[in-house]
């Protein structure tokens, strides 16, 4: 029977029979997948392995801190961040059609990243031990919806931004290719990950870039980002993590309402949040969740955040909705 102990033995000789004494890389998402991958990498063959992190300001709160720190502090990895928050929202100025952000936000990840790997190939290769692999987090759903074989890297691609461009220069390590997500969060556990890591819901790669519906700009990612880490706050401490497949929070940025604080009248943005139940997120519904706990949520982010004067719930089904609104 499955055992994630077992599993990390068996994995962990098979990239050491891969690799042998070759220089790896990998890049980090900030979601489970390419840290549990890249922590079994670190694992098996330890400083052969860098890996490279996209900072693109448009990560919700702690994020960057709790891959630099955090996950760094409980694995060892070698970590090179790359701080892109100017030149995304340099891109991202005027833009508001979610087409468009999202083909921007792919482009510049790209760019960002495939820069960050020509300077670490150039330094390895100085130093006469070239780079030749590339750690994906592909799954065993992946596999499956990809038809099997090799060089998945890009069967997602639309969905992706956290993924990478199909890279030839590489062959690919790919540890989780016969793993299901519950089984990859049992291993990361195993290897001692940080839970808010692990158990991390699913978050799109253009990140909080199509939960602005408007342009993205920095004082807008600072009012989403903090009314996003109210609402998850208060999701995990009413025990719902697991009831909710994941729960997206909407800035309508070039919506303003009337209301009133205090003894004055206010005119600020709402915020919507969308909380939804889902096996696959190919359907799901929205997750009716107690009202004790949207009334907090809702009293904490109009206090706390200065320009959001009104929450309201999202109670559509996917279909018809999507779960993002962008
Ligand atoms: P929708 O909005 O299509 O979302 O119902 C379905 C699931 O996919 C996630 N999602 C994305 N994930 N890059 C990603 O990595 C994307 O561009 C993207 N768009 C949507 C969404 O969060 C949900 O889990």
């Amino acid at each position: 029977d499955w055992n994630s102990g077992n599993v990390i033995a068996e994995q962990v000789a098979k990239i050491q029979a891969q690799v042998g004494s070759g220089r790896v890389i990998c890049g980090l998402s900030g979601g489970v997948d390419s840290a549990v991958a890249a922590a079994l990498v670190h694992r098996a063959v330890g400083d052969q392995l860098v890996c490279i992190f996209v900072d693109h300001g448009l990560l919700r709160k702690d994020e960057r801190e709790q891959v630099e720190q955090d996950y760094v502090a409980s694995t060892g990895v070698r970590l090179v961040t790359v701080d892109a928050r100017e030149q995304f929202l340099n891109a991202l100025a005027g833009v508001s059609d979610p087409e468009q952000k999202r083909k921007i936000i792919g482009r510049e990840f790209i760019r960002t990243f495939e820069q960050a790997e020509a300077a670490l190939v150039a330094e390895a290769e100085a130093d006469g031990e070239p780079i030749r692999f590339l750690v994906q987090g592909t799954l065993y759903p992946d596999v499956v919806e990809s038809g099997g074989g090799t060089g998945t890297a890009n069967i997602k691609s639309h969905h992706n931004v956290g993924g990478l461009p199909e890279d030839l220069q590489f062959e690919l390590v790919e540890p989780l290719r016969t793993l299901f997500k519950d089984e990859v969060r049992a291993i990361g556990r195993e290897l001692g990950l940080p839970e808010v890591i692990v158990g991390r819901q699913p978050f799109p790669g253009p990140g909080l870039g199509i939960r602005i519906v408007g342009e993205v700009t920095a004082d807008r990612l600072q009012i989403l980002r903090d009314a996003d880490a109210i609402a998850r706050e208060e999701l995990t401490r009413a025990g719902l993590d697991g009831e909710i497949w994941q729960c997206p929070v909407v800035l309508l940025a070039d919506v303003r309402s009337v209301g009133v604080q205090g003894d004055g009248r206010t005119y600020g943005h709402p915020i919507v949040l969308r909380p939804v139940s889902s096996e696959d997120a190919m359907t799901a519904d929205w997750t009716r969740l107690p009202y004790d706990v949207l009334s907090k949520i809702s009293n904490r982010i109009t206090n706390e955040v200065r320009e959001v004067n009104r929450v309201v719930l999202d109670v559509t089904s996917k279909p018809p909705g999507t779960i993002e609104w962008e």
